[in-house]
């Protein structure tokens, strides 16, 4: 495993991050408990010290999974979760960052986790009907009272993330950051660049599809956010594809499996100091573990790089 320490901080993490949406057991299909359990164990013995989760994924059903695995590891493991994203009865959501939501939600994530601080406690998403000062104040609560030791947002714009700088520290920024996503490229992704923010790559394979493992007939349940994914559907998923198919050859050529090269890329990119990894059962994190400890050529980098460009 490859280890960072996070800019202005002392948390010492490894590069690849275990994240843990699915665990939730909501949107993501059949999701068995025991393989999420399994999945967490291994990813401690394979080196993994950092995890990411948020209170919204299950409703609290995997914060609680990592609270009953990692609880015996607390000293040996860094717990970053969310706050903010609220699941209404009819599967609908809003965001709430208000102060009395923050406070009432970071004592659920503390009980669900079976600990008493949170290293790395997350804006989940904006909150257009709280001012974000606000937060800020009680962000800076929490840390006085020993309750979160560090701040970090995920799926902020620049603006408000520096509004929310000049209340309260924030030590990283979450960015949806992969082959096929790169967006960010020109905004945060820079903005954080400039800033020295460390910055942490959520959904590095695109929810799978960069595993290479998808074909033109492959089909979602209804309940699988992909079965609604645009980068699932029609032409742009027939886009894609032609696009992994060199993905795949390069890998071949590399003995190295595509996800293994995608998230290679991702460790590999300026700027990025953590990959947040989703697996649904072991076998798939022991293969994406097989990212670290080794670096692409340049040339190798830049002909991916031109390959997804946008
Ligand atoms: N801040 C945010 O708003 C935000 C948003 C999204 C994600 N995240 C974080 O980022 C984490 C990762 O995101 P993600 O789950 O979207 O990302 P991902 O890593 O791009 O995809 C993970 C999924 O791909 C499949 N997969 C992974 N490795 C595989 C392998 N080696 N072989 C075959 N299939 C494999 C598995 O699903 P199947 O078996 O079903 O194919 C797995 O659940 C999340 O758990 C969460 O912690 C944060």
């Amino acid at each position: 495993m490859e280890y960072t320490t996070l800019k202005n901080s002392d948390l010492r993490v490894s590069r690849i991050c275990l994240g843990t949406w699915l665990f939730g057991g909501r949107r993501w299909g059949k999701v068995d408990t025991d393989e999420s359990l399994a999945t967490i164990r291994y990813a401690l013995d394979s080196g993994i010290n950092f995890y990411d989760t948020a209170d919204a994924y299950g409703e609290g059903i995997a914060e609680n999974l990592l609270g009953r695995v990692l609880a015996a590891e607390r000293k040996n493991v860094v717990l970053a979760t969310k706050a903010g994203v609220v699941w209404r009865n009819d599967g609908t959501r809003y965001i709430d960052l208000s102060a009395s939501h923050i406070h009432e939600a970071v004592h659920k994530s503390l009980q669900r986790l079976k600990t008493d601080y949170i290293d790395l406690y997350q804006l989940h998403e904006m909150d257009p009907n709280t001012p974000i000062e606000e937060t800020g104040v009680v962000l800076l609560k929490l840390i006085e009272e020993g309750l979160v030791r560090y701040i970090g947002v995920s799926d902020f714009d620049c603006p408000s993330l520096e509004r929310l700088r000049a209340i309260v520290p924030v030590l990283t920024v979450q960015s949806e950051y992969n082959l096929l996503k790169r967006e960010s490229e020109a905004d945060m992704l820079l903005h954080c660049l400039e800033n020295g923010l460390p910055v942490l790559a959520y959904s590095p394979l695109e929810h799978g599809l960069l595993t290479g493992k998808f074909v033109t007939t492959s089909v979602f349940s209804e309940d699988d956010n992909r079965f609604h994914d645009e980068e699932f559907q029609g032409e742009r998923f027939l886009r894609n594809l032609e696009r992994i198919e060199k993905l795949k050859v390069l890998s071949r050529n590399l003995g190295k499996s595509p996800s293994q090269v995608a998230i290679r890329w991702l460790l590999d990119s300026n700027g990025i100091d953590v990959v947040i990894c989703g697996a649904r059962r072991p076998e798939q994190l022991i293969e994406n573990v097989g990212a670290a400890g080794w670096k692409l050529s340049e040339e190798s980098f830049r002909f991916l790089s031109v390959v997804f460009r946008l």
